[in-house]
């Protein structure tokens, strides 16, 4: 017959199979690696201190580490001390947990033949105990590591790692749907000169900014002179073209739905504006539409108006939000 391992908690009349339907009683005489009570330092009580001492000692390192990211956040912060302690104090943490697991708890396989027998209640109990037993050991056998130390230590991080979420910084509540433009806001250029009508030449090109705002790159928006050419109104949108003479002059924000580049290629043989970071390319004629690349939203418009002097202004903000798609999914 096959030597057989089993735990100690089976002590009942019935033992492993032996192949032939006959079943042996379980020994006594329970080897070390099969006793779900035994650690490595079990037999060693001035060892197996020590090493709850040196699992503190790792892990008063993880509550410094701990207490530095709250200082070094608290003083303005620095990338570089913050990485820094963030490892000291998950590699210390770390470190004891596998000390803690690797000497203080039994940690070895323990294998029994399952046999074709039914358990009996006193078996049952004795594994339902065995299994308790295990939760026992992990939990309070070392009350001094768990009370004393890992509980403390751990609000102590806990708390650290709460910090950064203030670096999340205000909600943005609905700013994103809203840029610097508004009505009767006159078009300027990035040097501060008022665009009037006939500065832009057909097939022309230039961004703009609403005035007093040139810095503001969620409004930058680029203006281009369509000449005769039509650019067909997205359905269930005004027109935004201003038509005067020769002139057709539309306006699309300059954010990229995709990701947020800035679009700056014009291809006047296709009259399509493309985004350089990943080819995302808008049919101008009709209303920016994405034509190729990840883009999936067009480019939102900018309704323009001419004031008498003939100067481009502003209808009003974009009609929809600029920018990547995510930042209006919530009020789809
Ligand atoms: S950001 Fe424009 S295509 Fe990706």
């Amino acid at each position: 017959m096959a030597e057989t391992k089993f735990p100690r908690v089976f002590t009942g009349a019935h033992g492993p199979e032996d192949g032939a339907g006959e079943t042996t009683p379980w020994p006594d005489d329970v080897p070390p690696d099969q006793d779900d009570t035994w650690y490595p330092l079990r037999d060693d009580p001035w060892r197996a201190r020590r090493m709850e001492y040196v699992i503190a000692a790792f892990w008063a390192i993880t509550a410094l580490c701990g207490l530095g990211l709250i200082v070094v956040y608290c003083t303005g912060g620095e990338a570089q001390y913050e990485g820094w302690l963030l490892l000291g104090a998950f590699a210390t943490l770390g470190t004891g947990l596998l000390l803690w697991a690797r000497y203080l708890l039994p940690g070895h396989d323990i294998a029994a033949s399952r046999g074709h027998h039914v358990s009996d209640p006193e078996e049952r109990a004795a594994i339902v105990e065995s299994l308790s037993r295990g939760t026992d050991s992990l939990m309070s056998r070392r009350g001094f590591l768990v009370k004393k130390v890992l509980v403390p230590v751990g609000g102590i991080f806990g708390v650290a790692a709460i910090f950064p979420l203030a670096s999340l910084g205000n909600r943005p509540g609905r700013a994103l749907y809203h840029t610097k433009w508004y009505s009767g806001a006159r078009l300027v250029t990035e040097d501060g000169q008022a665009l009037h009508v006939d500065d832009i030449m057909v097939d022309g090109i230039l961004t703009v900014f609403p005035e007093g705002y040139i810095n503001d790159s969620a409004s930058a928006a680029v203006v281009l002179n369509v000449g005769g050419a039509l650019v067909q109104a997205r359905h269930g949108q005004a027109d935004f073209e201003v038509v005067s003479g020769a002139n057709g002059i539309v306006a699309f924000s300059k954010i990229c739905t995709h990701a947020g580049c800035a679009v700056s290629l014009f291809n006047v043989f296709s009259m399509q504006l493309i985004c350089p970071c990943h080819q995302s390319t808008f049919n101008i004629l009709q209303d920016c539409e994405p034509v190729f690349g990840p883009a999936s939203r067009p480019l939102p418009q900018l309704p323009l108006l001419v004031r008498p002097d003939g100067y481009l202004i502003a209808a009003t903000d974009f009609v929809e939000p600029v920018g990547p798609g995510f930042w209006n999914r919530s009020g789809d």
